[in-house]
């Protein structure tokens, strides 16, 4: 059974997995995919902003990224986002399944069904994310004594802007957790691809506005992600 990670924002390589780097063809694109060796040679890892962090979450080939994935016959897929916490539930330091996402995205290719030949078909999201992989997820953290809340919802927007505080106000009143710039797009096309997919959103700041001054001023915990 194959399996990947595709890792968000400083999540580059997979620590202590010696990896070759192979390129699959798709027909959305080219795709750099890593390849774990030895005990690991079925598990694969693509980094979605690139391994220099050079590629904006508006542009990336979601698409081909989840293609390849198929391609490369991966059924289960653990997928880490970087977010911004806008509730208590997974603060700046902390990690969290994410188990519901809202869709605020504008303009972006979020579906393999596209009309013409590519057809038409509407994917049921009652269950976003599988539900059999969260749970060995949450039982693997717990065995590691590592802190992780048990659900959340998952705000995408369409960046690579930063949200106004108001936005981010109006984002808690429709119920989400934390923001982030990816999740929602990734998530459709990998339910549209029938792939187990399985979401971890680890916090890197307060979201706009969120958190007491102190906090607020105190944002940048992952420095890469902020200008300076
Ligand atoms: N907003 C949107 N996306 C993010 C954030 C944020 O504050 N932090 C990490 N990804």
């Amino acid at each position: 059974m194959r399996a990947a990670i595709l890792g968000g924002t400083g999540v580059y390589s997979i620590e202590g997995i010696q990896t070759v780097e192979e390129t699959v063809e798709t027909e959305f694109g080219p795709v750099v995919v890593m390849k774990g060796t030895g005990q690991w040679e079925d598990l694969y890892f693509i980094s979605r902003h690139g391994t220099d962090h050079s590629i904006p979450p508006h542009m990336i080939n979601y698409r081909a990224n989840i293609q390849a994935l198929k391609n490369l016959a991966i059924d289960r897929v653990l997928a880490i986002y970087a977010v911004g916490s806008i509730t208590d539930l997974v603060p700046p330091g902390e990690f969290g399944l994410v188990t519901q996402f809202i869709d605020a995205t504008q303009g972006r290719i979020n579906s393999f069904y596209n009309g013409g030949k590519s057809g038409l078909k509407h994917t049921p999201m009652d269950e976003p994310y599988c539900g059999d992989l969260g749970s060995k997820i949450l039982a693997s953290a717990k065995k590691r004594n590592l802190s992780m809340a048990k659900s959340g919802t998952y705000l995408c927007t369409n960046g690579p802007r930063l949200e106004t505080p108001a936005e981010i106000k109006m984002y808690k009143m429709w119920g989400a957790d934390h923001v982030g710039m990816t999740g929602a797009t990734e998530t459709v096309l990998a339910r549209e691809a029938g792939l187990h997919y399985v979401a971890v959103a680890y916090s890197i700041n307060w979201a706009a506005g969120m958190g007491d001054i102190a906090k607020t001023n105190e944002r940048k915990i992952w420095d890469g992600f902020f200008p300076n």
